[in-house]
């Protein structure tokens, strides 16, 4: 038996847009022994960040931090879905990742693509799931008056938003807050939280 550490487990993230998240993914990965139990190594590496915009901004972020980038644009396909997601297969497969972090990417999955990645594709999103699914998630919470606001890391199935919840944070919702405001605060958990998740979730990967 080598004691030789596991490989890192090569992820895809996939986003559309700032890339925030994307690059809290990246840095955690990349800082040495800063693993979630410091000192620790990290499970994964990101080999791959992928965006259906070309403007996204969080491809320059990716190039930046040495992170492969590919843009598969969704406007050629129409509305044809599944044609953009194969396309997007072939990439992700092409890099040879074994897991799909989406972090921002603003389009409605079809079964068929959720289908081949079960149980290896996650999710962050901006609410305490199962409340505020879709949009406007701050907005919603704000005007039902909860005391509080969060995000959730879960599997991607074929519900929007639905999904084995894997962890999340919390956050108060505090008086004269905006939507705007309280993006802000939940964007700031989900950059502590998504990395420790990913973490955890390819930590307890079978070893393939
Ligand atoms: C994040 O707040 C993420 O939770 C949300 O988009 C933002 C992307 O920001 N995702 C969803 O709403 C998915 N339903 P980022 O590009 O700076 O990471």
């Amino acid at each position: 038996m080598s004691s030789e550490p596991a490989p890192p487990i090569r992820v895809a993230v996939l986003i559309s847009g700032a890339g925030s998240n994307m690059a809290a993914l990246i840095d955690a990965a990349q800082t040495p022994g800063g693993g979630p139990e410091s000192g620790s190594e990290n499970s994964y590496e990101v080999a791959l960040v992928l965006s259906n915009m070309e403007d996204a901004g969080g491809l320059a972020i990716a190039a930046a931090k040495g992170v492969e980038t590919a843009v598969v644009p969704h406007r050629p396909f129409g509305n044809d879905r599944e044609a953009h997601e194969k396309a997007v297969d072939a990439a992700l497969r092409r890099a040879g990742v074994h897991v799909v972090a989406l972090a921002g990417y603003m389009r409605v999955l079809t079964p068929w693509l959720v289908g081949g990645w079960r149980d290896r594709m996650l999710n962050i999103h901006p609410s305490l799931l199962p409340l505020y699914p879709g949009l406007h998630t701050h907005a919603r919470a704000i005007a039902a008056g909860d005391a509080q606001a969060g995000c959730t890391v879960h599997l991607v199935t074929e519900g929007v938003d639905e999904g084995p919840i894997l962890g999340q944070a919390r956050v108060p919702i505090v008086p004269g807050d905006t939507p705007a405001s309280l993006a802000e605060r939940v964007k700031t958990a989900e950059h502590g939280l998504y990395p420790r998740v990913l973490d955890d979730f390819c930590k307890g990967l079978a070893p393939r």
